[in-house]
């Protein structure tokens, strides 16, 4: 589903605070960090809790494997500034026919400061543009308003609520699902008819 300039490992995307990139074996300390938490790992469905030795090195495998073969981006999540290891992961998975379903997790440190938010923007950007997709999905367990809140911000509209497999949660899990169209998409980025660039807006007294 994705083309070949997401397939090569240099592949990366830049935000104003984050790089999202390609997970290495380096990374698999940072990795287990974040995993291991046990608020972290409650609300999604795959990542299991106690987390295993060498689940980081998995983990890292099957993301390069899925980008190389271009199904999936999994992209880890790194400050520009500062320490520049992992603190979360953004993925957009082609599970579905012409469907994008986007996942992410940050280290609990660095919650409420908008970076997922911001990872998750500059993740549905680059799926939109890189790939056909013509929709975007994304399932939040129904006690997770941080995650339902990061879709809304992102544009992403509630179609319904429902058991999800979650494998390394035992099972299934009641969760509201959410989707973007791409129409919804290109609207909510096409400036208004008229509308100045951002820049020229705050320069106008
Ligand atoms: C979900 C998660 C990625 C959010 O990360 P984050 O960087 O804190 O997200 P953001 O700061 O971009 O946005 C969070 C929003 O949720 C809001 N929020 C947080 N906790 C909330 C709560 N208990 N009730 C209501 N809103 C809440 C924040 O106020 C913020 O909204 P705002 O910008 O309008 O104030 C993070 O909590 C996480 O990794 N959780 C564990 C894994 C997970 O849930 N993954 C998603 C699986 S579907």
């Amino acid at each position: 589903m994705f083309p070949d300039i997401a397939r090569d490992d240099v592949f990366r995307l830049e935000t104003k605070r984050l790089w999202l990139r390609w997970p290495r074996v380096a990374d698999a300390k940072a990795i287990e960090r974040y995993s291991s938490r046990w608020e972290v790992a409650k609300m999604t469905a795959r990542i299991p809790h106690p987390y295993p030795p060498g689940e980081a090195e998995r983990f890292i495998f099957t993301a390069r494997e899925a980008n190389a073969l271009g199904r999936d981006l999994i992209l880890v999540i790194a400050p520009i500034r500062g320490k520049r290891e992992p603190i979360g992961m953004i993925s957009l998975e082609s599970r579905l026919q012409g469907r994008l379903t986007v996942g992410y997790a940050l280290a609990p440190e660095v919650w409420g400061k908008g970076l997922a938010t911001e990872a998750a923007l500059a993740a549905i950007e680059a799926g939109f543009t890189l790939t056909g997709a013509i929709e975007m999905l994304a399932t939040a367990h129904v006690e997770n308003p941080a995650s339902r809140r990061v879709l809304d911000k992102c544009g992403f509209a509630h179609s319904g609520t429902g058991l999800e497999g979650a494998p390394a949660r035992g099972g299934m899990v009641p969760c509201d699902r959410f989707r973007l169209e791409r129409a919804a998409w290109a609207s909510r980025r096409a400036p208004a008819p008229g509308a100045l660039p951002p820049d020229e807006q705050r320069a106008t007294p």
